[in-house]
């Protein structure tokens, strides 16, 4: 991989969508679309710049490891990952929402007195591990992939812990936000060794992503 060329990780679906108006900014514009294309990796109109489409958890994995220069990942997977080994030189604003707790409305409160653990749904597992210990609250965490809205309802969980936007999922399920563990909004993050090697090509996209911001 020669000093000049970039390769950025994405992710389907809002990162995306909210990501390439900010690239476009930047000079930087997919020449295939990546709705209709069964590519992984994409050329873009800076003939040193791909762009690579990968799971949203798996997109610190891959620019940690040097597979990609950079990536766009929300702060929740960063933070379930653990962010030490990259480098996250800007909050570009995008995908905001809120990790929070949940639980039926009519399900007692977690803290409340005379219950033991709380049984909790997750894909976020570390985050919750630690933020109900953080509460002195006794959890028992199970791992899902998605849709942990229905967990609750099913009796697998007592709560679950996802992000929340409008908080329309959440109310649909008869589910109702209890409490805020951080505001999310997704990040640039850098592969540490890219940041020195290719510094002078991945400063100046940085400095032209936050104008975009
Ligand atoms: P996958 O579909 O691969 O399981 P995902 O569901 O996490 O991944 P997205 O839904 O595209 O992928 O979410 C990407 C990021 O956007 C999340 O990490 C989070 O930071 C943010 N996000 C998720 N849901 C919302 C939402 N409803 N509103 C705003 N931002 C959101
Ligand atoms: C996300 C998240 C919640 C929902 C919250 O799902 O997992 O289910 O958004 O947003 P709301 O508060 O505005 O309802 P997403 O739309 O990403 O669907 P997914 O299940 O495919 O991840
Ligand atoms: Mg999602």
């Amino acid at each position: 991989m020669s000093d000049s060329s970039l390769i950025i990780a994405l992710s389907k679906g809002r990162i995306l969508k909210e990501t390439l108006p900010m690239l476009a900014n930047a000079g930087i514009e997919l020449l295939e679309d990546p709705d209709t294309s069964r590519k992984l990796i994409f050329d873009t109109s800076d003939p040193q710049v791909k762009l690579v489409i990968i799971r949203a958890t798996d997109v610190p994995t891959y620019v940690e490891h040097g597979a990609a220069d950079l990536g766009v990942a929300g702060k929740d997977v960063l933070m379930e990952h653990g962010c030490e080994n990259l480098y996250e030189p800007l909050d570009l604003k995008i995908a905001n929402c809120k990790l929070m707790t949940a639980a039926a409305v009519t399900a007692p409160a977690s803290n409340s007195a005379g219950r033991s653990r709380v049984r909790v749904a997750t894909k976020f597992v570390n985050i919750a591990k630690r933020w109900y210990a953080s509460q002195g609250i006794q959890a028992e965490v199970i791992k899902l992939y998605g849709s942990m809205e229905l967990a609750p309802l099913v009796g697998l969980a007592d709560e679950i812990v996802d992000v929340v936007d409008t908080g329309n999922t959440l109310r649909a399920n008869g589910l109702e936000p209890r409490e805020l563990i951080c505001h999310i909004s997704s990040r640039l993050v850098v592969n540490k060794a890219s940041m020195k090697l290719k510094h002078q090509k991945i400063r100046s996209l940085i400095d032209k992503l936050s104008q975009a911001v």
